[in-house]
């Protein structure tokens, strides 16, 4: 597979912080590639960078081949970009906002109609193309972002956190028109922070925080990697956990304690640790469950995705006993 975007001890400094702090990888053609992080890990500095909105402060950035350095106008032209913050113009009606857009890509006005046409009815908002911006909701708007930024028929979309902020009824739909678009062989570059999202999207993806990436790889992998398949969570006094955690230690990979939840990290089969925890004093305070993106997250960092430290957190690992 050509690789599209290729970035070699990445950096971005703002007045000397390293926002972005010497990062790696690679993202190939018809790949849904994710940038997870909590806010301030470095995921719009990034994408910005691909983009050619700010220029890298080192390192080596190649978008199809070419160095952002050298070769931005080429660049721009064949990719498409949701930013952070809606920026639509909200005076204009949805349609407009399209045509005034493939406007500055210099495609024809017959061109751009139909081409506004064909998106508008993909993304569900042909009803709405004579509405003006203003009075439709927050999930249209988003979804007329997302259209904005194909009008060009770009190879490239990158998306920075493209369902923040909306229910979970309009961030379902626009995952499943992102998968379409996947299906349709276009490249995709998607921030987020929420977990499901990266789960059910990304083929690949990085997991960044402070500026540096801390795990990298398809979402199945990290979390069978980092936590195993299961996880057991416990309501625990903290001080009891010990004598728990010896009584199981041969059965789990590792362990993290978040307030009063003890997770234990099982490699396959949890039906031993199951026997012995019916058995004890835990046999009603405990509940089986798969593992997930969270579970490696925190266990990375020691903080949830979208929450600040978790008080009393301890973690640890075992050799693997399978
Ligand atoms: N234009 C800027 N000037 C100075 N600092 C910035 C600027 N943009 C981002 N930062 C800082 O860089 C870090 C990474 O920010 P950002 O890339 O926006 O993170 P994310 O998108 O993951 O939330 C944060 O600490 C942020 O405060
Ligand atoms: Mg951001």
């Amino acid at each position: 597979m050509p690789v599209i975007v290729e970035a070699q001890n990445l950096q971005k400094n703002y007045n000397g912080f390293p926002a972005v702090a010497g990062i790696d990888f690679k993202i190939q053609k018809g790949q849904c590639f994710g940038i997870l992080g909590p806010n301030g890990a470095g995921k719009t500095t990034v994408v910005v960078m691909i983009y050619c909105f700010h220029p890298v402060s080192g390192g080596k950035l190649t978008v199809f081949g070419k160095d952002v350095n050298n070769d931005p106008r080429a660049i721009k032209k064949r990719l498409g970009v949701v930013p952070q913050e809606n920026n639509l113009d909200l005076e204009l009606s949805v349609r407009e906002n399209l045509l005034i857009y493939a406007g500055y890509y210099g495609i024809k006005k017959d061109v751009a109609e139909k081409r506004a046409k064909e998106l508008l009815y993909f993304f569900g908002l042909s009803d709405k193309a004579g509405h003006e911006v203003d009075k439709i909701s927050g999930g249209m708007k988003r979804r007329l972002t997302i259209a904005r930024g194909l009008i060009h028929t770009p190879d490239l979309l990158i998306l920075d956190e493209p369902t923040t902020g909306l229910d979970p009824q309009s961030r379902r739909l626009i995952w499943e028109h992102l998968r379409q678009l996947k299906k349709k062989g276009l490249t995709l570059i998607l921030t987020t922070h929420y977990l499901e999202e990266a789960t059910q999207l990304c083929d690949d993806l990085i997991i960044m925080d402070k500026g540096i990436i801390l795990e990298e790889g398809k979402p199945a992998d990290l979390i069978k990697k980092q936590v195993g398949a299961k996880i057991v969570e416990i309501d625990i006094e903290p001080t009891h956990k010990n004598s728990l955690i010896a009584s199981v230690q041969n059965m789990i990979s590792g362990y993290q304690l978040a307030g009063n939840t003890l997770y234990l990290f099982i490699p396959e089969d949890e039906t031993a640790v199951m026997k012995i925890l019916n058995t004890s004093n835990y046999a009603d305070a405990y509940q089986i469950r798969p593992a997930n993106l969270e579970d490696v997250f925190l266990k990375l960092t020691g903080r949830g995705l979208s929450y600040e430290e978790v008080s009393g957190y301890e973690s640890s690992s075992f050799a693997k006993t399978s």
